[in-house]
């Protein structure tokens, strides 16, 4: 009996590409926010340099969980980062941060619809799950910035 090594699930190529924009956004923001925490100057700074560290973790993990359903989809995933910028100040830095993640969490949300469309659901379950984390992250920046 002949068994296929395919995946059961197919997808279009539109799909794999917002996962690839995906993978390129998470590279971005966990070089982004690693090279924050180490740039960050001033008592303010100190205090929340951990935040900047503990984050870009979170983003090297969210591009590793999304890069492997992306191989499982006979997808390549990308080594390029989105366009980084870091900023100079901590307000800036948070400033940028903020608008990163309302890229992703816009990004994400596509996501989960394009892929509940194409009847897959273990890509919106894994990023429904990251969208959370996002929203997390958002709620992160925003209430650092209250007060720099
Ligand atoms: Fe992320
Ligand atoms: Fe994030």
């Amino acid at each position: 009996m002949a068994v296929s090594l395919k995946p059961v699930i197919k997808v279009s190529d539109k799909l794999r590409e917002m996962l690839n924009n995906a993978i390129a956004r998470e590279i971005q923001v966990s070089v982004q926010y690693m090279w924050q925490h180490i740039q960050v100057v001033g008592v303010k700074g100190v205090a929340v340099q951990d935040k900047f560290k503990q984050t870009a973790i979170a983003e090297m993990k969210h591009a590793e969980k999304i890069a492997e359903r992306l191989w499982y989809l006979e997808g390549t995933p990308t080594t390029k980062p989105a366009p980084i910028v870091v900023g100079k100040s901590l307000k800036e830095f948070l400033e940028l941060d903020t608008k990163a993640e309302v890229e992703a969490i816009e990004m994400y949300r596509e996501i989960i619809e394009m892929a509940k469309k194409e009847g897959d659901g273990t890509t919106a379950f894994i990023f429904k799950e990251i969208l959370e984390d996002e929203e997390e992250h958002h709620d992160l920046f925003t209430t650092m910035l209250e007060e720099v």
